[in-house]
């Protein structure tokens, strides 16, 4: 069977994307899940291309168990065509998708990150590159418990 494919897509994917990669990636490994997704992350911005995740962001990561070893890339249109489902950080990476493309088939791919959440109550995953510790805690605590209802969601197909 085909995979199913997923990019997480944030402003510079140093921090959310690639941790939510690796959020989701684990709960696969934990599902046995692992063969039906393909998985990858991807930014709006090219500053960091080819960069490891922000040693800020892999300190947590690591904290919570978590290795990040995605390398820093930017979102181009042929993601669009190519993931079955684009899952944003907040509203602003949205628009910069959308301008993207016009395509509404590329449009329906694209969903935001928080309206996965089972227990927590938040309308984006906020930016904690100008944060500190709490502002990285709160991004792995909200991005694990969204990641959990978008594995739900994808495997009842409810998306
Ligand atoms: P991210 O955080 O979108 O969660 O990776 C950012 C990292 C770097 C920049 C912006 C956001 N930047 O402008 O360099």
């Amino acid at each position: 069977m085909t995979p199913t494919s997923i990019l997480f897509v944030c402003l510079g994917n140093i921090c959310r994307s690639p941790m939510a990669e690796g959020i989701f990636l684990r709960i696969l490994a934990r599902e046995g899940s692992s063969e039906r997704f393909v998985v990858d992350s991807a930014g709006l911005l090219d500053y960091h291309q080819g960069e490891l995740a922000d040693p800020r962001m892999r300190a947590h990561a690591s904290a919570h168990g978590y290795t990040l070893m995605h390398r820093s890339r930017p979102v181009t249109k042929a993601d669009l065509d190519r993931f079955d489902w684009i899952i944003c950080m907040d509203d602003q990476n949205i628009r910069g998708l959308k301008q993207l493309t016009t395509n509404p088939l590329h449009w329906e791919k694209i969903h935001l990150m928080t309206g996965f959440c089972r227990d927590m109550n938040a309308s984006q995953v906020p930016d904690p590159y100008y944060e500190g510790d709490q502002g990285f805690e709160y991004v792995i605590d909200l991005l694990e418990d969204a990641c959990e209802g978008l594995y739900d969601a994808l495997s009842r197909g409810l998306i």
